[in-house]
């Protein structure tokens, strides 16, 4: 496929089937992530790759947790219609975290999220080495990161960048549309607007 054309078919997918993904997909995914760049190429992220019912049951519960406590504090009306089942139901979930304090130079110069920053490219390269092994993914957040690293033994010390869902998709999800690019010459300017 083309990379352009894949860049736009790579979906966001809250409806799986139960198709295995294979250990070969799983090794192909990572691999694609590991690439990303780093600041001094630290590499700061880790995955733990999550297949096990227990588990995603615990992941899906941690989920139903954070929807009430939006629901609680009079949070966005569609929130109580989210589904959470699809977390339970998605073959493969990649957890991915990483060390805060691999971020390069950056917090010399107010630029403190470098390890962030380069797990987010790591998790975009994963969602579209899936997208080209004909595989949908979502990008999960919808967690508190404390009671999600108990759950999964993640030490103190790392964060939690996201459980990335990846599986066949159950049904064709619609591409959200998109803005028109805000491109400013030379210097930012209000006209761009
Ligand atoms: C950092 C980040 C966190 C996200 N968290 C969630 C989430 O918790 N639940 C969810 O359903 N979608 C989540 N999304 C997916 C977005 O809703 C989705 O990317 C957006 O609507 C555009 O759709 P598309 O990915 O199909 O192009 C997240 C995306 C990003 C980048």
């Amino acid at each position: 496929m083309e990379f352009s054309e894949l860049i736009k078919k790579r979906r966001s997918c809250r409806a799986f089937k139960n198709t295995p993904v294979t250990q070969e997909q799983l090794q192909t995914i990572v691999e694609a992530g590991q690439w990303a760049p780093s600041p001094l190429n630290q590499q700061p992220f880790q995955f733990i790759a999550v297949t096990d019912q227990t588990v995603k049951a615990q992941i899906q519960k941690t989920g139903i947790e954070a929807k009430q406590t939006v629901v609680d504090n009079s949070g966005p009306a569609w929130v109580k219609k989210y589904p959470m089942n699809f977390v339970g139901e998605c073959p493969l979930i990649i957890v991915v975290v990483y060390d805060p304090t691999k971020g390069g130079l950056g917090s010399y110069f107010e630029q403190p999220h470098g390890a962030l920053q380069s797990t987010s490219a790591c998790i975009q390269n994963m969602m579209l080495q899936a997208a080209d092994l004909g595989l949908d993914s979502l990008w999960f957040t919808f967690f508190s990161p404390s009671v999600l690293k108990p759950v999964l033994d993640i030490p103190k010390e790392l964060d939690v960048a996201g459980a990335i869902m990846i599986g066949k998709p159950a049904m064709e999800a619609k591409a959200p549309p998109r803005k028109p690019p805000k491109v400013h010459e030379d210097r930012f300017s209000t006209e761009a607007e």
